[in-house]
């Protein structure tokens, strides 16, 4: 008969990162629930999920091992990790000794060594339960999509100055999510100084485990408000990164979140349209140059014949300047250029854009005076007065 499992390790959950681990100490993880998985999944090991990580560093090699301990310790929730191996690599270790709980045994060892280390570890996890879920934003949820006419027209600036109006008005924690979906290339995480952790490729095949939990292992905390989800470069992402793990993704994050904004790639993707009907407003951004304001006319007509008329693209015309630099187009003659009216418009002040995106932080940070802050304040307060709240569930608003 099988011994009974000791009582540390009945029903823990405990993930194992190396295809050796399971035949090497299986034995003496009895009675907990064991997984084994590679490196990618180590940054998103959270203590909601795991009890305890064992990582084998001889099956990794040592740089990849590094940057994803170094992940990991970005994690506040990250599970206690057990290090096992004969390489010890030093920049390992020093990312290790970053989680609040971890601990590293040198091969070879005994059973008892590894049981000992393992309760130690399992011990000091207990008295931290697993923070509560968040909870559903009451009454719903409000997403806006941002997306350029042309390169470099001021998405991402208008995304992340939006998304920082967002968090100030609402002043609540956690209230608003800030979503790079330039998946490859996403520029919002350098533009806020921000590390980014979202790993969709992760849940290949199995979109339906990014819940909650997940979500919040892929946030990086820019404010006490403000969270961003931004995946790190990766030049093949558009074409490994699965449809439904974006929508998924985008689902869950509406659940949780008062305030989404999307920060749109230019180019449609297999998962652009729904998740533009999905929002409550698209903003389509321009410049004052008569190719982008023709490109915000053709984007935005295309976007309202695929959406059927739901949702009416408002088109911003970005970097107003006085005329007195050279020969751009007035509001009228933009106007005219874009067979409709502007929605809005935000002031140039290239000294605040580039001082923040420099420093690393909204303008309204670090140059909160800037006409940049105020149009955008004016913006927002606009168009939250007069948008309707999706429901809580993410469901796509009727159109
Ligand atoms: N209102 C503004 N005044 C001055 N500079 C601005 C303004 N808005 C954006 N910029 C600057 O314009 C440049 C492009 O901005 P941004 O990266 O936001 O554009 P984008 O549309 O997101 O570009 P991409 O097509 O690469 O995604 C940046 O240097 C940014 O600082
Ligand atoms: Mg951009």
């Amino acid at each position: 008969m099988a011994s009974p499992p000791a009582p540390a390790l009945a029903g823990r959950r405990v993930l194992l990162v190396g295809p050796a681990l399971a035949a090497a100490v299986g034995d003496s993880l009895k009675g907990a629930a064991t997984e084994t998985a590679a490196i990618e999944r180590l940054p998103q090991a959270n203590a909601g999920t795991y009890d305890l990580v064992v990582v084998d560093a001889d099956a990794w090699e040592a740089t990849a091992l590094a940057a994803a301990v170094q992940d990991l310790a970005a994690n506040p929730r990250a599970a206690p990790v057990l290090l096992v191996g004969q390489r010890m690599p030093t920049t390992v270790v020093r990312n290790l000794l970053r989680l609040a709980s971890s601990d590293v045994l040198e091969a070879p060892f005994t059973a008892d060594q590894f049981a000992n280390a393992v309760a130690a570890l399992l011990a000091g996890a207990e008295p931290a339960p697993a923070p509560a879920p968040m909870a559903a934003p009451e009454g719903g949820s409000r997403c806006w999509a941002i997306t350029g006419a042309v390169g470099g027209a001021g998405a991402t600036t208008i995304a992340v100055e939006i998304a920082t109006a967002l968090a100030a008005r609402s002043g609540k924690d956690k209230s608003v999510c800030l979503i790079d979906l330039n998946l490859a290339d996403g520029a919002a995480p350098a533009y806020l100084g921000a590390q980014p952790a979202m790993r969709l490729n992760d849940f290949a095949g199995a979109a339906e485990r990014i819940d909650a939990a997940v979500l919040q292992a892929f946030v990086t905390p820019v404010s006490k408000q403000l969270d961003l989800l931004a995946s790190p470069r990766d030049p093949d992402a558009f074409d490994t990164v699965g449809r439904e793990a974006v929508l998924r993704m985008l689902e869950v994050a509406c659940e949780c979140y008062e305030w989404v904004v999307l920060d749109m790639p230019r180019h449609r993707r297999a998962w652009t349209l729904e998740a533009l009907s999905g929002s409550d407003e698209v903003l389509v951004i321009s410049e004052l140059t008569v190719p982008a304001l023709i490109a915000a006319r053709s984007l935005a007509e295309e976007i309202e014949t695929a959406l059927g008329g739901g949702t009416k693209p408002r088109i911003v015309l970005n970097r107003l300047a006085s005329r007195m630099f050279g020969p751009a187009p007035s509001m009228t003659e933009a106007e005219r250029a874009l067979q409709r009216k502007a929605d809005a418009g935000v002031s140039s002040d290239w000294e605040a854009a580039a001082a923040a995106a420099n420093l690393g932080g909204p303008i309204a940070q670090h140059r909160p005076k800037s006409k940049i802050v105020k149009d955008i304040a004016q913006l927002v307060e606009r168009l939250a007065d007069t948008g309707v709240r999706r429901h809580a569930s993410g469901a796509k608003r009727a159109a």
